[in-house]
């Protein structure tokens, strides 16, 4: 089966920059362990495109996206890299100058003792003018948030850093293309978000991407998805479009962003959605239109949607709430950061202000890292705030004894 929805967000007329046609890869074609990886796969990508590339296990990805800079060639179809053929051996150092890669794994890209140093090397391998590569790297630095850290260790630097580090060695070599095959895989909350902002950024001065991910939440920032499967292409648009077949990424086992996972049960439930909801803002908006206003976020880092129908707005940001009722949860001004002092200090949450009713029923959404769980963990007394106050059946949780006391009332 294969569903071709209307085709991504950029304008017509924009350029080819990848024409993929009819592409099948075996691996070890006539011997013990051949393996049909990808078969008649057709796709193009145009210049200043960002594609996600979504899929089970063992579906093709990392072998297609190791066919965008020839470091595969194909079994049979063709690949052509702004016109060059990957089979073309004279074209191949081209291609690889137009399309970085950056893989998995940051501690495998590293080259060289200091960060600078490590961006430098492949420019100087192109053999530019020491100016032209001191610019390079100054660049490069900027371009992914380094420039501070120039000086230092690479081995030093966070999983995230690291992987920005390889970023920004592709970076210098000047492409028009990054292929990014699951980069964030080994990278915590912080330096996924550092690293997919970086990748927004890049895309928006012109720089095709195109992001192998494990992550929905991922996928859903580009302007359009491939779904692979079994070595097919079986699905392709945007995000939107994508996310609304979602029986065909149950098959899968592939889970849609929450907020979509939210809005598809909500419908359901025969409440009205607008359209497809992928985004964290979406489902606030659509959540706030049906429970008719009983809906707080903090600034955006951390939505907190409580059930539709009540009759007094739950959130402590409605000052409207009934003086009355009685508040099972209260946080005002919380805000907690991880390893304070340190060089892994993050800030997980800012300025949090909610009450909880008694009878709430309350949906904590948020995207992957936005510190849904630390707050959580606040009302049960596990976290203790870093700034601000939580009050649960009337125990303020700091302090040992109110947290023993509350353990005891609380699932
Ligand atoms: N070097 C190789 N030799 C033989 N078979 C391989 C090789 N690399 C991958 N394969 C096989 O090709 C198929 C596609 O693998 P590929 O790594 O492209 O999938 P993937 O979608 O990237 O998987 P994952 O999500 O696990 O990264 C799998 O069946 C895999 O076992
Ligand atoms: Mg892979």
């Amino acid at each position: 089966m294969w569903v071709g929805l209307q085709s991504h967000s950029l304008p017509v007329g924009v350029k080819t920059f990848i024409k993929i046609t009819g592409l099948t890869h075996i691996y070890n074609q006539g011997q013990p362990g051949e393996r049909r990886a990808l078969s008649g796969v057709d796709l193009t990508i145009k210049k200043g495109e960002y594609l996600a590339v979504v899929g089970p296990n063992g579906s093709g990805k990392s072998t297609l996206a190791r066919h965008f800079n020839a470091l595969l060639l194909p079994t049979s179809g063709q690949v052509l890299v702004d016109g060059l053929d990957t089979r073309n051996k004279e074209a191949i150092w081209e291609i690889r100058r137009r399309v970085g890669m950056v893989f998995q794994n940051p501690d495998n890209q590293i080259v060289s003792s200091l960060v600078e140093e490590d961006i430098a090397f492949g420019p100087e391998n192109l053999g530019l003018p020491p100016e032209e590569i001191r610019d390079r790297v100054k660049a490069a630095l900027e371009q992914t948030g380094l420039t501070r850290f120039r000086r230092h260790a690479p081995q030093l630097l966070s999983s995230g850093q690291k992987q920005r580090l390889a970023i920004a060695g592709v970076l210098a070599m000047h492409p028009d293309c990054l292929v990014l095959d699951e980069p964030t895989a080994m990278l915590d909350p912080a330096g996924r978000k550092e690293l997919l902002a970086t990748l927004d950024a890049l895309n928006k001065t012109g720089i095709t991407i195109v992001l192998v991910t494990h992550f929905m939440e991922e996928a859903a920032r580009a302007g359009r998805i491939l779904v692979l499967a079994d070595g097919k292409s079986i699905l392709t648009g945007t995000p939107g479009q994508v996310f609304a077949q979602a029986e065909i990424l149950e098959e899968l086992d592939l889970t849609l962003p929450a907020p979509a996972q939210i809005a598809r049960g909500l419908k359901r439930r025969g409440f009205f959605m607008p359209g497809p909801i992928i985004h964290q803002e979406a489902l606030i908006e659509a959540a706030l239109a049906i429970a008719g206003g009983s809906v707080s976020a903090d600034k955006g880092e951390v939505a907190l949607i409580t059930s539709g129908g009540r009759s007094e707005p739950a959130s402590a940001s409605h000052p409207g709430a009934a003086p009355t009722q009685e508040y099972v949860i209260k946080a005002a001004n919380l805000s907690h950061t991880y390893a304070p002092g340190t060089p892994f200090e993050v800030a997980s949450l800012k300025d949090v202000s909610l009450e909880v009713y008694r009878g709430d029923f309350l949906a904590v959404v948020g995207a992957t890292g936005s510190g849904k769980s630390t707050l959580v963990q606040h009302f049960n007394g596990l976290l203790q705030p870093t700034a601000g106050q939580v009050t649960v059946c009337g125990l303020d949780v700091t302090g040992k004894e109110a947290r023993r006391n509350l353990w005891r009332k609380l699932g």
